[in-house]
């Protein structure tokens, strides 16, 4: 299994999500679109992959709705379909108490937990490596099986995670030598995946 954990720093928490504004709504948009990119193939669902979207924006912090590829069913790529699907997650998860979780519908999980929290589960178990601009080379890496991918939205990474990344034993790997959007980067890294085999 494939695993990502974006760090949506200011996408919204509460479930009055403007479905026309994603961009005002911290972001949403960047958010739909790493989901999208991380779970569709064209006509296909990568159903050995997990994507957790870590929401730390206001008003109901912290929020983690994950999407599990391998029971996922009825959403389309597009963007709207996933944010329609975050707003109901938010919704039903609002009054959520601190590590509680719920389903939301097939393939989609709402609870209340931090990315610290998930994340420090994630080392304990898999390998874990960070998307960074500056890291080793993807080409040069090498995977064990069931990795846990962790990146960043428009804001990146802020260095206090970095260091809290490190101190986990999370490695630090580039895809390229350009800095790419959030949601280029789970095609790019499934892709490099796909041609070794790891999953
Ligand atoms: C739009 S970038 C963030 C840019 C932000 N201004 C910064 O300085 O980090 C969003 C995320 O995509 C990932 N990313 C972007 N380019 C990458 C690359 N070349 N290699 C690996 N990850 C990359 C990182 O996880 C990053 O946090």
């Amino acid at each position: 299994m494939r695993e990502f954990i974006l760090l949506a720093l200011k996408a919204k928490t509460s479930p009055n999500i403007n479905l026309d504004d994603l961009v005002g709504e911290g972001r949403l948009d960047l958010v739909c679109r790493v989901v999208s990119s991380a779970l569709f193939l064209s006509h296909k669902i990568r159903r050995d992959t997990v994507i957790h979207v870590a929401m730390s924006g206001p008003r109901l912090p912290p929020k983690m709705v994950s999407f599990y590829g391998s029971t996922w069913a009825g959403i389309t790529p597009d963007e709207k379909a996933i944010a329609e699907t975050i707003k109901k997650a938010l919704s039903k998860g609002a009054s959520l108490a601190l590590g509680e979780e719920k389903d939301v519908q097939p393939g989609v999980k709402v609870a209340k937990k931090a990315f610290e929290t998930l994340v420090k589960e994630k080392s304990e178990t898999s390998q874990l490596i960070y998307l960074h601009p500056k890291g080793e080379d993807v080409r040069t890496f090498k995977f064990e099986q069931n990795p846990v991918f962790v990146l960043g939205d428009f804001l990146g990474l802020p260095k206090k995670t970095e260091k809290f990344l490190d101190r986990l034993g999370a490695k630090k790997i580039k895809l390229g030598p350009n800095v790419l959007f959030s949601s280029h980067c789970p095609v790019i890294m499934h892709n490099e995946l796909d041609r070794k085999e790891v999953y």
